[in-house]
C-alpha cells in the first residue's frame, strides 16, 4: 500500500468484503468523485458500524470535496485528502458495535454523524448519534443532523432567543436556514426569512411571516430585531448590526464569499473580537456548532412535534453523489438534498 492511499482505505481490512462508496483521490470539483468498491470500515472499539440508509449533502462536504478555503486543509490534508471518503450526515441501521459502545444495539435505527457516510457501510462514534423516532423516515432525518444542530444551537445558545422576539434568517432556502425558520418558529419568534426570490415561496412555506428577495430587496436597517443569524455572509458587519436592536445578536454562521485561503475567517475574528472586548450594542458572534447525542434528540422531538420538517428537494442514488455534491455547490438547493443509499427501514 503506497503513503498516499487514503487512511480510510488503510484502517480497512485489504482482503475482507466490500462495499460501494464515493471516494476521491484530489481536491477538486464534483468530477473528482466516483462511486468505486472499497472495503468495509472496520468499527473501533468505541464506535458502532452503520447500514447506510440515506446521508444528507452539507456545504461543508462541498469544502471537503474543493479542499477551500485552504486554511482548512491543515486538519484535511495539505496536498492530498487523508480521507478518501466524504459525506458527514447519516441515518442508518446498526450493524455491528464495538466492545465499548453502550447505550446501542444491532439492529438500532439511528441518525447523527458518520465519517464517509456516502456509502453503503460507515462508521460512528454513539456520542454523535441519536435514535430516530419511531414512525419518522430515516431519509428525511438524514437531511437533518449538521445544518438543523447548527441552526438548533445557533439559536438556542448563541442569539438565546425568546418567545416574542423577532429573528431575520439570512440565507433562509438553503440547508441551515430552512431549519433556523421553523426552529425560530417554534421558539415563538417572529421570523423575516432572506433568500432569493425564486425561492421566497419555500421560506413563506417555512414559516416565515415577511420574506426579503436580496436579489430585489434591500435588508432593514431598523433595529428592531433581537436575533441575526447571518448564514449567507457577505455584507458588512456593521450594516447587519443596523437591523438590532442594542440587546441583540448577530450570529456569523456561515460565509461564501471570502477568499480563497482563509474564506471570511480574519473579518468574523475581528468582529468577534471588537464585540467581546466592549463595543458597545449589538453582540456580534462567531460560532461553530458541534453534533452530540442530547442536541440530536431534542431536534427529534421538534420533527416528532410537527414543528420541524426537513425539506428535501430530491433524493440522489448512492451512484450519483457527484452530482448531488454539484447541485449544492451550484446553490440549487431548496432546503436539503439526501444521497439514499437503500430502501431498508
Ligand atoms: N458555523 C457552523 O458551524 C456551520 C455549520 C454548517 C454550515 N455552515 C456554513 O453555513 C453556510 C450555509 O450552509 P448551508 O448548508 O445552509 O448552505 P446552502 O444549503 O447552500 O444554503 C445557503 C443559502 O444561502 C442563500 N444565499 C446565497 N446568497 C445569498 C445572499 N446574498 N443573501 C441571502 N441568502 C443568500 C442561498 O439561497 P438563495 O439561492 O435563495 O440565495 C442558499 O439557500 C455555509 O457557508 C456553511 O459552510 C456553518
Amino acid at each position: 500500500m503506497s503513503s498516499s492511499q487514503p487512511a480510510q482505505q488503510a484502517a480497512a481490512t485489504s482482503r475482507g468484503p466490500t462495499i460501494r462508496a464515493a471516494v476521491r483521490a484530489e481536491y477538486g470539483g464534483p468530477e473528482v468523485v466516483e462511486v468505486r468498491d472499497v472495503p468495509t470500515p472496520a468499527p473501533s472499539r468505541r464506535q458502532v458500524l452503520l447500514r447506510v440508509v440515506a446521508a444528507g449533502v452539507d456545504r461543508g462536504q462541498v469544502h471537503m470535496m474543493t479542499g477551500t478555503p485552504s486554511v482548512m486543509r491543515v486538519a484535511t490534508g495539505l496536498r492530498r485528502p487523508r480521507q478518501s471518503g466524504l459525506g458527514l450526515e447519516v441515518a442508518g441501521i446498526v450493524e455491528a458495535v464495538g466492545p465499548d459502545v453502550t447505550g446501542l444495539a444491532v439492529g438500532d435505527t439511528v441518525y447523527g454523524a458518520a465519517t464517509s457516510s456516502f456509502a453503503e457501510r460507515a462508521v460512528a462514534d454513539p456520542r454523535k448519534l441519536a435514535r430516530v423516532p419511531t414512525g419518522v423516515d430515516p431519509v428525511r432525518v438524514a437531511a437533518l443532523p449538521v445544518s438543523g444542530l447548527t441552526a438548533l444551537q445557533a439559536l438556542r445558545d448563541v442569539a438565546r432567543v425568546q418567545p416574542g422576539h423577532r429573528a431575520l434568517v439570512i440565507g433562509a432556502s438553503g440547508g441551515v436556514g430552512s431549519y433556523a425558520v421553523q426552529l425560530a418558529v417554534a421558539m415563538g419568534c417572529d421570523v423575516v426569512g432572506v433568500c432569493s426570490a425564486a425561492k421566497a415561496d419555500l421560506v413563506r412555506a417555512l414559516g416565515a411571516t415577511e420574506v426579503i428577495a436580496h436579489d430585489e430587496q434591500d435588508l432593514p436597517t431598523d433595529g428592531s430585531f433581537d436575533a441575526v443569524l447571518d448564514i449567507a455572509g457577505g455584507r458588512p458587519v456593521t450594516r447587519l448590526r443596523q437591523a438590532l436592536r442594542s440587546s441583540g445578536t448577530l450570529v456569523l454562521v456561515g460565509d461564501e464569499t471570502g477568499g480563497p485561503v482563509t474564506g471570511n475567517l480574519g473579518r468574523q475574528i475581528r468582529a468577534s473580537l471588537a464585540s467581546l472586548v466592549g463595543r458597545r450594542g449589538p453582540r456580534v458572534r462567531m460560532f461553530v456548532s458541534s453534533t452530540r447525542t442530547a442536541d440530536l434528540q431534542e431536534l427529534a422531538g421538534y420533527v416528532e412535534r410537527g414543528q420541524v420538517r426537513p425539506t428535501l428537494q430530491r433524493t440522489f442514488p448512492l451512484e450519483e453523489t457527484a452530482a448531488a455534491l454539484a447541485h449544492v455547490q451550484e446553490g440549487r438547493v431548496r432546503g436539503k438534498v439526501v444521497v439514499q443509499v437503500s430502501n431498508e427501514r
